[in-house]
């Protein structure tokens, strides 16, 4: 159905629906709506132990995504999961004005063209418009290969917008973002996009380092981290909040649990072990690890792996992120 009208530019719900004055220094939010891997967790098609143990207890995790915003009145998604419509449907910022069919979700930006990170685009059909904020590579799969762009074309309007590293940009709200060059793994489905120009590009994964305008303190989001680079040492520095790549507890976590030979650097993720010892040069923020895929003790309160963790964790002022958890500051 059509959307019903938009609520005027600057509309800010107060009590009773009334515009609410501006705070006079906004500060960032961040909704963290997802916090495990591709799969999720219990993943569908899984017998573990963690899966079982997620089915029987209800410890569950939907996939990584979070929701963003300067001033809470215009928020955007950073990575569109799978699982998006439960995940907004449970985030009360989130929700639509009474009498309209508009919410306060102004667009996407993308850390990476994985399907657990895009395939929430097409759920976001039946918005009155967004923007979609990727990097070029990114913006091409999802033009060619796996054309979420021209499948949306018909439904709403969205506006794609090309982000590149180091280029920050403004967005509505007063809020800033960066993003940071991660890494060239491709997608699975994009592995032979045709065209030299997409080998060797670092930026088919990126996190974001988000600032609000008027306030000083950042916070930054990586759930994708093939290694440490010197561009997230400087993002890092001076940041409130690190959101990051918490895929693997170790290195040979996959192989062990499978009796494959994947590693965890090999898929693209620094595994937490390994990303700790970093944390220690960086004092001072609050770190929190998501994407947690189902094979990591650290999805798994209580586990024995979780238990042998987290001193290490605790001494870095390190945590796992939680499904639904807001961060304000
Ligand atoms: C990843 O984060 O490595 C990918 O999303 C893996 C996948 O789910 O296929
Ligand atoms: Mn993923
Ligand atoms: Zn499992």
């Amino acid at each position: 159905m059509p959307p019903l009208p938009r609520p005027p530019p600057g509309h800010r719900a107060g009590p009773g629906g009334h515009p609410g004055p501006r705070a006079p220094e906004d500060a960032l939010k961040i909704r963290i709506l997802g916090t495990a891997a591709g799969g999720g967790l219990p993943q569908w098609n899984c017998g573990c132990e963690g899966c079982s143990t997620a089915r029987r207890t209800g410890a569950a995790r939907s996939q990584d995504c979070l929701a963003v915003s300067a001033d809470g009145v215009a928020w955007y998604l950073v990575n569109a999961s799978p699982d998006l419509r439960s995940q907004l449907l449970a985030a009360p910022e989130l929700a639509p004005a009474a009498g309209t069919r508009d919410t306060p979700l102004r667009g996407v930006l993308l850390t990476s063209g994985e399907l657990d990170h895009t395939l929430g685009l097409l759920t976001l059909r039946e918005a009155a418009g967004l923007s979609v904020h990727a990097t070029e590579p990114v913006r091409a799969a999802l033009h060619g290969v796996f054309p979420v762009g021209p499948l949306l074309a018909p439904y709403t309007e969205a506006r794609w917008q090309s982000v590149a590293p180091g280029t920050a940009f403004d967005l509505a709200g007063g809020l800033r973002a960066e993003p940071l060059a991660l890494g060239g793994k491709r997608p699975r489905y994009a592995a032979d996009l045709p065209g030299k120009a997409w080998d060797g590009r670092a930026d088919w994964v990126t996190g974001y380092r988000f600032t609000a305008a008027g306030s000083r303190s950042s916070a930054v989001y990586a759930p994708g981290l093939a290694a440490w680079t010197p561009e997230l040492d400087r993002a890092v520095a001076g940041a409130a909040v690190v959101i990051l790549d918490g895929t693997f507890a170790t290195d040979d976590e996959l192989a062990e649990r499978t009796g494959g030979s994947r590693s965890s650097r090999g898929m693209g993720h620094l595994a937490v072990r390994d990303s700790l010892a970093h944390l220690g040069r960086h004092p001072g923020p609050r770190y929190l690890y998501t994407h947690l895929n189902n094979t990591n003790p650290l999805a798994h309160p209580g586990s024995p792996g979780a238990a042998a963790l987290a001193p290490a964790l605790a001494a870095a002022g390190a945590a796992v992120a939680e499904d639904g958890q807001l961060v304000e500051f």
